[in-house]
């Protein structure tokens, strides 16, 4: 059994405006939502408490489904990357961005790329043998499971928390969830924007979550995984299965679920894939980390 652990939308604390100057964008809303509630809700010892459950739990690999950071500052990368380093090596921990990371567009090396070496390919060749022309999606092989990691990070106007793919994407994420179909291994998808988002909700969905489905559903996968509503949830593509977690450093908060993390242990029995999904989530007194659910599901092997 591989075990994969997954968190998401940590909203890492413990940045500061030092320029004002760089609230001259959007970053002002998100700044002023920070100040008026989000720093009571995304709490650094909540955190350290899910970290330190974690590091006591049998795990081959961590999967980190974006907003590490909230709008962006240049420091809050610096600080993200830090964090990245604690939790683990690069060939230990798999990051894509979500929208926070890229809350206002940030100079390249100034932004996500501080975080390079934990989304970049791994044991894995494209078929063409050419060097990716972008970053995203990267492909990661780690025992019998591929991460394929996107990107759904895209600048947008103020109030909008909205994600897009973009048709280059989706593309090479069709070619190379059919090379890795063919391969056999655990497909598992790392998006930030969940992709069944309903159309009700057009300022926080995925834009092109239509056409992301119907990749998906053509090529094949095993595994999608999302944050980005700080809610779990369990939905899906066909028979793919479809799960958020909720954010990693939060308390309960109207709607929003407490911090919580998932660990998939993944196997193959009868000639199919077993996923045994064990939820670990914060407890009512906001001390420590125990299981809080678990569920199993048979997902078709060699689909293709
Ligand atoms: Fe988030
Ligand atoms: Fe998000």
């Amino acid at each position: 059994m591989f075990a994969l652990a997954h968190l998401s939308d940590p909203h890492l604390a413990g940045w500061s405006v030092d320029r004002p100057s760089a609230l001259a964008n959007k970053r002002v809303t998100g700044w002023l939502s920070w100040r008026l509630n989000r720093h009571r809700i995304h709490l650094p010892q909540v955190l350290d408490l899910m970290l330190a459950d974690m590091a006591e739990q049998p795990i081959d690999h961590i999967a980190v489904t974006g907003d590490l950071v909230n709008i962006s500052l240049p420091q809050e990368f610096e600080g993200a990357a830090r964090w990245l380093r604690n939790l683990g090596t690069a060939d230990m921990v798999t990051v894509i961005p979500g929208n926070h990371d890229a809350y206002v567009r940030v100079r390249g090396d100034e932004g996500i790329a501080r975080w390079r070496d934990y989304m970049t390919d791994m044991a894995w060749e494209r078929a063409d043998g050419a060097p990716p022309a972008d970053p995203f999606p990267f492909v990661r092989k780690i025992g019998p499971l591929a991460l394929i990691g996107l990107s759904s990070a895209v600048p947008t106007p103020p109030f909008f928390a909205s994600g897009t793919l973009g048709s280059s994407q989706l593309s090479v994420l069709r070619d190379i969830l059919a090379q890795l179909g063919a391969e056999g291994v655990f497909r598992v998808v790392l998006i930030h924007h969940p992709p069944l988002y309903g159309k009700g909700h057009r300022r926080k969905a995925l834009t092109d979550a239509k056409e992301f489905s119907e990749v998906v559903r053509a090529a094949g996968a095993e595994l999608v995984l999302h944050g980005h509503m700080h809610m779990a949830s369990l939905g899906h593509i066909d028979k793919i299965p479809v799960i958020g977690v909720p954010s990693a450093s939060a308390l309960r908060w109207h709607h929003k679920d407490a911090a919580a993390y998932n660990i998939y242990r993944i196997g193959q029995a009868n000639g199919a894939w077993r996923l045994g999904v064990e939820v670990r989530g914060l407890t009512n007194s906001e001390d420590r980390f125990v299981p809080s659910g678990s569920y199993e599901l048979t997902i078709p092997a060699l689909r293709h």
